[in-house]
């Protein structure tokens, strides 16, 4: 697929079907993203695959951490929120200190990385959303996720097959994000 036709083509789906990538489609994606846009090839990023019954226990956790009784209703539709889609990829950071590189910087560099990825797995056949939520803050889902305390979970790719035609819109308008540098006595007039 040509690289402006996958960007346009790209969507995220909350409906997969049960196809994923194996582990070895999936590094070799993985070491395309990370051609990424990295100041000093820190490289603070790691995934974590979650396929089968570990998606199950990432469930009790999230059910756990936002305190849902066990064996409850609740605890139920929360944990089935970990097996929508058959692949999960939690995506960590470590940002560290660096002269010239700040923490915004890392994580900038770890969403390339992410993006990229997703756009890869589009093309490959595959969906991949990314989904945060206040579950990535929570003792129970860190610790299943095995996220040390000086890391940061940034969420999950939810990656499954295309269940749906892509469809989208005609490009946004992005008239108003493009300006040449303000008049010296304009210059409060950025874009909100
Ligand atoms: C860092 C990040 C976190 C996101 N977290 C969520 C989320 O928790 N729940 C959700 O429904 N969408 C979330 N989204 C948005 C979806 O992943 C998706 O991008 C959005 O629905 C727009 O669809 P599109 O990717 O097809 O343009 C997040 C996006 C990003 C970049």
């Amino acid at each position: 697929m040509e690289l402006k036709q996958a960007i346009r083509a790209r969507v995220s789906t909350a409906a997969v079907t049960d196809q994923a990538p194996t582990d070895a489609q999936l590094r070799e994606l993985l070491a395309i993203a990370a051609h990424s846009p990295d100041h000093a090839a820190l490289r603070v990023w790691r995934l974590v695959s979650l396929r089968g019954a570990d998606r199950e226990r990432l469930g009790a956790a999230l059910a756990a951490g936002f305190g849902d009784p066990a064996g409850s209703p609740e605890a139920a539709k929360t944990a089935a929120k970990a097996v929508r889609a058959p692949l999960l990829l939690g995506i960590v950071a470590a940002p560290r200190e660096h002269p010239k590189v700040p923490t915004w910087e890392q994580i900038a560099a770890t969403a390339g990385v992410v993006t990229t990825l997703q756009l890869l797995l589009f093309e490959a056949g595959f969906t991949a959303m990314w989904r945060t939520g206040p579950a990535i803050d929570l003792a129970e889902v860190r610790d299943v996720m095995g996220v040390a305390p000086t890391e940061l979970l940034l969420g999950w790719l939810y990656v499954g097959g295309t269940a749906q035609a892509a469809a989208r819109g005609g490009d946004p308008d992005v008239g108003d994000r493009l300006s040449p540098l303000p008049a010296a006595d304009d210059r409060a007039q950025s874009p909100s």
